[in-house]
């Protein structure tokens, strides 16, 4: 080991890579904002809105989302929490854009799940968190709105532990709920935290220190008959509930449950804590041939999101890059693995939540974004020369499969570069059949359509519709050049070619793919494109 690995390491274990994952309207946009504020990131709360209000504002694709009211475009923020380095990473809510989501997930070393306390876990909750579980992503549990009428505490355990397969413990207690919600106990660190329902959007004070719950302290801060309730609940889930293991939860097997109310900034600065202390730092990634440990000296790091510039003056991308290993810096030149050139790292961007600043340095855990033209896609390895390829960055199966067709004919080229360059961002799966002059468009939900259609009409002058088409799904093929051509020279009204120039068999129904799989079982049909 070089010193540089040496005095590297306390650096990057102290950063925290997250994600909160929730069901829409469960509170993800509120708590970012409350982490935010006790992050010293932002000063007011409610400037995660107006920040978002100003981008809407800014660039006119951005109507659809406005009009959804949800949040299409992801973002990273960074913030600093009693000496560690947060990066929260912000995952698009709406379940069409989940793709995205999943990929995001790739790049976190743990999460977080909101649950909404009077509806407990919710659908999108729910295959979020199976998208954790596949990569035993570590997480903890905030029950928000408990100032709301809620479902009982031990209820709700009951069924997280239940429907999710996971040992559950709580990290605080709640006192009462609805109006009577008083504030929690702090099981982790023995303090009894109040609520104030009029400061909203200040920090709240510190809990008060206690024994224990046994504490006589309780019984002066506390109605009688709430504390009796505490001490009985508090006894009932310890004998429940298995005690918090640290190697549990980081094995992703138990998630401490903390309960709160975002909007109340109530119980995020115990959340913070907990994350703060026992969250996981950098994780190794996984790659081909070996696993890249983040205290190795070199860097490397994978993309995981290509967003286009807000600007739709420009045709700019933003590569999002996890950094898998060693110490980042400006002006650094990195191997583009796939395509074997050298990229000096000129610009790169991290993200301290107001504004993207330029990054002079990043170490491992760290997400930079790399202004470029299209040339760094989704998967692609960056490294000081070492040919890694990183695994485990989920593609998924277009299940809609629509026809674009400009409005004006003449624009039919223009539109099949737009589409092109969509599909190299992730933003879609694109098909050029063979034997068809218009392009099919693939996505996993219906809202893409819309969102791609008017991103088309403003970043690209050319307006477009979708139409429905009567195919089932599309398969990428692999096989040696001549089966491939076998194939081919049988099935042309069913092939396609994506934006890279993969041969895709596009099928009307599920018997159309089976006879062709049963006819070239020399080729395999793929969902998903390797
Ligand atoms: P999301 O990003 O997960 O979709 O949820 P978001 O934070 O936008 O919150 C959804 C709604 O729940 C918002 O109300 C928000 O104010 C409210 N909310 C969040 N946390 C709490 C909480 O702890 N207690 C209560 N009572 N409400 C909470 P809205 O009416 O949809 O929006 P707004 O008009 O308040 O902005």
């Amino acid at each position: 080991m070089s010193p540089r690995d040496v005095t590297l390491t306390p650096t990057i274990a102290n950063r925290r890579t997250f994600a909160i994952i929730s069901h829409p309207d469960a509170g993800k946009t509120t708590l970012t904002e409350k982490l935010l504020l006790f992050g010293g990131a932002i000063q007011a709360a409610g400037a995660v809105k107006a920040r978002g209000e100003q981008r809407r504002a800014r660039s006119d694709w951005m109507k659809v989302e406005r009009e959804r009211g949800i949040s299409v475009a992801s973002s990273v923020m960074t913030y600093a929490f009693e000496g560690r380095t947060f990066n929260l990473l912000d995952t698009p809510g709406h379940e069409d854009f989940s793709e995205d989501t999943y990929r995001t997930l790739t790049a976190v070393d743990s999460a977080v799940m909101v649950i909404d306390a009077a509806k407990g876990i919710e659908a999108q909750t729910r295959k979020l968190f199976e998208v954790c579980r596949l990569r035993d992503v570590p997480i903890a549990t905030f029950v928000n709105k408990m100032d709301r009428e809620a479902r009982d505490p031990f209820d709700l355990l009951d069924e997280i532990e239940q429907t999710l397969a996971l040992d559950v413990t709580p990290a605080s207690w709640p006192i009462g709920s609805g109006q009577g919600f008083l504030g929690c106990y702090d099981l982790l660190r023995d303090q009894l935290v109040l609520m104030d329902r009029k400061s909203r959007s200040e920090l709240p004070a510190e809990g008060e220190r206690c024994a224990g719950i046994d504490d006589p302290k309780l019984d002066r801060l506390l109605p009688g008959h709430a504390v009796a309730t505490l001490r009985e609940q508090v006894e009932m889930a310890r004998g429940l509930c298995p005690p918090f293991d640290l190697q549990s939860y980081r094995e992703g097997h138990l998630t401490p449950v903390f309960f709160g109310s975002a909007i109340n900034s109530f119980g995020v600065r115990e959340l913070l804590q907990g994350l703060a202390e026992f969250a996981p730092g950098p994780r190794p990634q996984p790659a081909q041939a070996r696993d890249v440990d983040p205290g190795e000296g070199a860097v490397s790091g994978f993309v995981f999101k290509v967003q286009a510039n807000m600007d739709p003056k420009h045709r700019d991308r933003i590569a999002f890059v996890r950094l898998a290993s060693g110490h980042f810096r400006r002006g650094m030149k990195l191997k583009h693995v796939r395509s074997g050139k050298q990229l000096t790292m000129h610009n790169p961007v991290l993200f301290l939540a107001q504004d993207r600043e330029l990054a002079q340095e990043a170490w491992a855990g760290d997400i930079l974004g790399i202004p470029n033209h299209g040339s760094l896609r989704i998967g692609d390895a960056l490294t000081e020369g070492e040919d890694i390829v990183f695994r485990g960055i989920p593609s998924f199966a277009p299940e809609l499969l629509q026809r674009a067709r400009p409005d004006d004919p003449m624009k039919a080229k223009h539109l099949g570069r737009a589409l092109e360059q969509l599909a190299e961002e992730g933003a879609a799966r694109v098909f050029k059949p063979r034997m068809d002059a218009n392009w099919i468009v693939g996505v996993v939900g219906p809202l893409q359509f819309e969102v791609l259609a008017d991103r088309i009409r403003t970043e690209y002058g050319i307006p477009v519709r979708f139409e429905p088409t009567a195919l089932y799904t599309a398969r990428w093929i692999e096989g040696s050049a001549a089966d491939l051509k076998t194939f081919a020279d049988g099935n042309q009204s069913a092939l396609a070619d994506d934006h890279d120039g993969s041969p895709v068999f596009l099928a009307r129904n599920a018997w159309h793919l089976q006879n062709a799989e049963e006819t070239a079982p020399e080729l395999k049909f793929l969902k998903t494109k390797g």
